[in-house]
């Protein structure tokens, strides 16, 4: 399989519509921990659901726009990442992640979005990332912090989720920041 080592075996490496079934598993094992926060967490433990999300996103690589990853340890799949966004004409992307519950604390996920955000921003030209939590989503707002990104708006009421309103913090990162960030 081809995909990007990121080191201490730890890899990244696209999610394609025939591994649907390990999605749908993982999905399911951390349905309790995903499902606060992500629009799917509470449906995509459905096989069928699963293909058809990952078929959208295979769909998005092959038209260059949205595309999603695993992120595996030794083979198994300890969460993921994706570009729910992805615009090169408009030189915007926006970034999404999970994690297992017992692979969080590591920097996993921070290690994943600075690789996407060098490909996005340095390799492909992009020129603004965003990245979209509510505000008591607190490990996802931190990764955004440790990103470098800029709080810049809070979208009051924005997503409707679980039987509620929840405001959206938008955070996003320019190309010129990134780039100066990474020659450091
Ligand atoms: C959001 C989520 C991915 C964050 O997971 P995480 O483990 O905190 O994120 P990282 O993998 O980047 O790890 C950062 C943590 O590892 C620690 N860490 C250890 N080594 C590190 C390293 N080399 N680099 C960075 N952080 C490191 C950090 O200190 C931090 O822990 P802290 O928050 O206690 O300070 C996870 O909580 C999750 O999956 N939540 C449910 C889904 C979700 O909310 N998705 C986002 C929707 S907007």
């Amino acid at each position: 399989m081809l995909s990007l080592d990121l080191g201490d075996g730890l890899t990244l490496t696209a999610l394609e519509p025939w591994q649907s079934a390990e999605l749908a598993a993982f999905v399911a094992a951390e349905r309790d921990h995903l499902a606060p926060w992500l629009p799917w967490g509470a449906s995509l433990h459905d096989e069928d659901r699963a293909r058809a999300f990952l078929q959208r996103y295979a769909d998005g690589t092959a038209a260059d726009g949205p595309r999603i990853y695993a992120l595996r340890v030794a083979g198994r799949m300890i969460g993921g990442t994706l570009f729910r966004v992805f615009d090169p004409a408009g030189g915007l992307c926006e970034v999404g992640v999970w994690l297992a519950a017992d692979a969080q604390g590591r920097g996993h996920v921070t290690r994943a979005a600075t690789a996407m955000l060098d490909w996005a921003l340095l390799e492909r030209g992009l020129h603004r990332a965003e990245w979209h939590c509510v505000p008591e989503n607190l490990a996802s707002r931190k990764i955004a912090e440790r990103l470098g990104m800029r709080l810049e708006g809070t979208l009051r009421e924005s997503w409707q989720h679980r039987d509620r309103l929840w405001d959206t913090e938008v955070w996003a990162v320019l190309a010129p920041d990134w780039r100066a960030r990474s020659a450091t």
